[in-house]
């Protein structure tokens, strides 16, 4: 979108691959003598007069080549942003003041924290739904503006029924917004469901290695996509270029890095679940998952977070996270690299989240190696009651 999207005949030549082809063919330069199989990283703040880009803030090569490989995967036009979260606050910036937003009671602490803030400052009303809970959404949803939706949701990992919310969204004009950052295009594709926008923190599995922060927004509606580019435009909320091209060759890997952290983190799911210092295990891949029919009826995966909650409360969960050897003791997820932390370190996590919740990011190691330092910090956690 900022310079030029991909032409016609790129999209189309590109949608006859499935998406495992696509995070690798699409975003490349057109294959002329001597162009770079990769876009070059284009470090210019400006450009010569009169052209379509005008100024580093409004457009960059790098950004349209890592915008249409997204665009390929989420099937909308799409924008990059600096950060997940400033894909979220264009998206929140531009409904009007007092609009109704219905939205997770649950989800990612920023997020939640953004609706907080335009909830006490009266920009807007927000009315909090159990999202995986489809009866109360439909209700809550007649008279809103907008439906935002985690899902699977940060951390708790509900699952909530896409096709259903997102059609009875739209067939009574409510715009739907769903932050795609936990399941990833290749499991879900919301915009194909009738969703106005999709939203990703491409920090997360997009990049995939923990060493870029940056987000993304795609639509298929232009009007839509050009309030949100305005948006980027005057807040300055742009992505570096070098970033952007890092982002772009961590996407070329995103299919093989999503099978394989897939796998492990169902195995582990499954080891944890029979673990003596687990309680409860979260994670919609499994088959005792109050999630896992309607994970199973839409999506293509369960993703590669796995959430539990750990004997012994908040010390024994502690004291697990900063145990183990190979696992990083870390916030984020969507890296190659398994992190874990304990949520409610943070003051913002949820109050519904149990706060002895520990959010395992899975990332695509060893299974085996990955289970024995697991197990072993677990064990050792739960010497803290003795
Ligand atoms: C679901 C979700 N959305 C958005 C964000 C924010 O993304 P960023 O850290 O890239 O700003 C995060 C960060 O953890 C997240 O988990």
């Amino acid at each position: 979108m900022s310079t030029d999207q991909p032409a016609n005949a790129e999209r189309d030549y590109l949608s006859s691959f499935t998406a495992h082809t696509r995070v690798v063919a699409a975003g490349r330069p057109a294959r002329e003598s001597d162009a770079g199989v990769n876009p070059s990283i284009d470090l210019n703040s400006t450009f010569i007069a009169p052209g379509s880009v005008g100024y580093g803030r409004y457009g960059n090569q790098t950004w349209s080549a890592l915008e249409s490989a997204i665009e390929s995967l989420e099937g909308g036009k799409t924008l990059v942003f600096a950060s997940g979260m400033a894909a979220i606050s264009a998206v929140l910036s531009i409904l009007p003041k007092g609009a109704v937003i219905v939205a997770s009671r649950n989800g990612y602490t920023g997020t939640m924290t953004l609706l907080k803030r335009a909830q006490e400052s009266g920009h807007a009303e927000v009315r909090y739904v159990d999202i995986a809970n489809t009866q109360e959404v439909l209700a809550e949803i007649k008279g809103a503006m907008l439906l935002w939706i985690e899902s699977p949701t940060n951390p708790a990992l509900e699952v909530a029924d896409l096709p259903t919310i997102i059609a009875a969204a739209k067939s009574i004009n409510v715009g739907v917004a769903v932050d795609n950052t936990f399941a990833t295009p290749l499991v879900q594709t919301p915009l194909a469901m009738g969703a106005d926008v999709v939203i990703h923190s491409l920090t997360k599995y997009i990049s995939g290695h923990s060493d870029v922060i940056l987000g993304s927004i795609s639509t298929n509606d232009d009007a839509l996509l050009n309030r949100l580019n305005d948006a980027r435009k005057m807040a300055g909320a742009i992505p570096g270029p070098f970033e952007v091209w890092i982002a772009l060759r961590g996407l070329r890997t995103l299919a093989l890095r999503m099978d394989r952290a897939q796998s492990n983190a169902l195995e582990l799911a499954i080891r944890l679940s029979s673990h003596p210092a687990v309680e409860k295990v979260r994670y919609p891949g499994l088959a005792t998952d109050p999630h896992h029919a309607m994970a199973k009826s839409f999506m293509k995966g369960f993703g590669a977070v796995v959430s539990f909650d750990v004997k012994g409360g908040a010390q024994a969960a502690d004291l697990a996270c900063e145990s183990s050897e190979l696992v990083a003791f870390a916030t984020s997820l969507g890296g190659v690299e398994s992190l874990w932390e304990r949520r409610h370190r943070w003051s913002a996590e949820s109050p519904t989240i149990p706060t002895n919740l520990i959010r395992l990011s899975v990332g695509i190691e060893d299974v085996d190696d990955l289970w024995r330092d697991i197990d072993a910090a677990l064990t050792k956690s739960q010497t803290f009651q003795k």
